[in-house]
This record gives C-alpha cells, structure tokens and sequence, in this order.
C-alpha cells in the first residue's frame, strides 16, 4: 500500500504523513528531507552545480538514506539536526530542480517503497514517483499559516525570522518548486485537495485516515 502526501512547502505534509504512518502501522518516507541531504552534501563539499560530471560524481559517490526514528543519513551520517536551517532551505530548490538528481532519489524511493507499506511525503509522489498509487492527497494552506508554521519551526532551531521574510521565502520556494521543467510541484489529477489552514493536525491526519478507510470499503463493497 502506497500513499502519497504532496503539497507546497509548510503545507503540513511532514506531521501529517507522519501520524498517518503512525495510525496505519506502516513506514513513512519524508522524500524531502532526502533533496535536503544530497543540498547539505553539495554546499560542503562546495560543488558547481552547473558543473554536470561533477554532479554526477558526486551522486554516484553518494548514499541518501534513512536510521532509527526516521534520521535522515548521509553516507552513513545522520544530519537530521542540519538539513533544516535556513541555509539548506534557500538552496534546496536548486539542487532539486537537477534531472539526474531527481532520478537518483527517485530510484530510492521506489526501492525502499516497493518493499514496505509506506506513506510518501513530498512534492512529485503522486504524479511522478508512484502515479498508480491508490491513496493521493494534495495539502495546502494560506501562505501565513504556512509561514507562521514554519517560524516556529526554525524557532526551535535557534533562527529567528520575521512573517514577511518567511512569507516572502515560501512563495519563492513554490514558484522555484511549481515552475521547473522536471516533476514540477503540481496536484496530480486524482489527488485529494485539504485545505489545512484550518485544520489542526490531527483533524488533518483523521480526514486522511477516514477517506483511506472510506476508498478501501468501496473497493471491497
Ligand atoms: O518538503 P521540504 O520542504 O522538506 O522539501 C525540500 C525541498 O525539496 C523542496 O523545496 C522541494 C524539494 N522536493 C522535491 O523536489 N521533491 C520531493 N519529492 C520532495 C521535496
């Protein structure tokens, strides 16, 4: 069983995914978190992303993978305590936007899909990693919401930004997300859209779970 949570960034996919997991017994698979590491790796290792056979270097010599408790590893290395400062974030677009960047995350998350059931967080799921993927959902929010979400997020980690900052940084982010040529951020076509600028999450997570619940007794009726 797959599921697939896409949405712009602070949408509220990463909580939301997680408790589905949690409620369903099943692995949850943050694919964003994963662009954030290979992003984490390019900036320390100072790399021209213009620079192809560079690239391509660098992702053959790479390994993206995941530890206990959801750790975000880096050739073995958790970086979960890095891949989410500010610094990350402003070039993640970037670095997500490379073709050959994308396949070779894209081939990890198939293969560590193909053998679990697993709830997919990210931007391409539905449309690009598991298109027949049975479960869709696509999350969105007002761009305050999702800033004020995200304050408070990097509040956690030490950084301190105002609301217009962040307003102004998610709307670049998801122009940069929505617009790139390759598995550009869009709803696929039978995702199911939730407005969670309203919602807490575990209202979010018990929408969720009930329309699973609800496509599986029509399946079965
Ligand atoms: O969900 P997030 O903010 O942690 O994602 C970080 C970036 O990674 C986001 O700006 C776009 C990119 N991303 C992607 O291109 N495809 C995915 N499946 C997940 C994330």
């Amino acid at each position: 069983m797959i599921i697939a949570i896409d949405g712009p960034a602070a949408s509220g996919k990463s909580t939301t995914a997680q408790g589905v997991a949690q409620r369903l017994g099943i692995m949850y698979l943050n694919t964003g978190a994963m662009y954030r590491a290979m992003t984490l790796g390019i900036v320390e290792s100072g790399l021209d992303l213009e620079d192809i056979d560079a690239v391509q270097g660098f992702i053959a010599d790479t390994v993206i993978g995941f530890g206990e408790n959801n750790q975000i590893l880096l050739n073995g290395n958790n970086v979960s305590a890095k891949v989410h400062s500010s610094a990350i974030s402003d070039k993640v677009s970037a670095v997500s936007a490379v073709p050959d960047i994308r396949k070779a995350m894209v081939q990890v998350q198939r293969e560590i899909a193909s053998k679990n059931d697993c709830v997919l967080e990210g931007r391409d799921i539905g449309t690009v990693v598991f298109p027949e993927a049975k479960f869709k959902f696509f999350l969105v929010a007002d761009v305050a919401v999702r800033a004020a979400r995200r304050m408070k997020d990097l509040e956690a980690l030490g950084e301190s930004w105002s609301l217009d900052e962040l307003i102004k940084d998610i709307l670049r982010r998801d122009e940069l997300d929505s617009t790139r040529s390759h598995s550009p951020l869009v709803r696929a076509d039978d995702a199911i859209p939730i407005d969670t600028s309203h919602l807490t999450i575990d209202e979010t997570i018990e929408k969720i779970v009930n329309k699973i619940t609800k496509i599986k007794n029509e399946e079965t009726s």
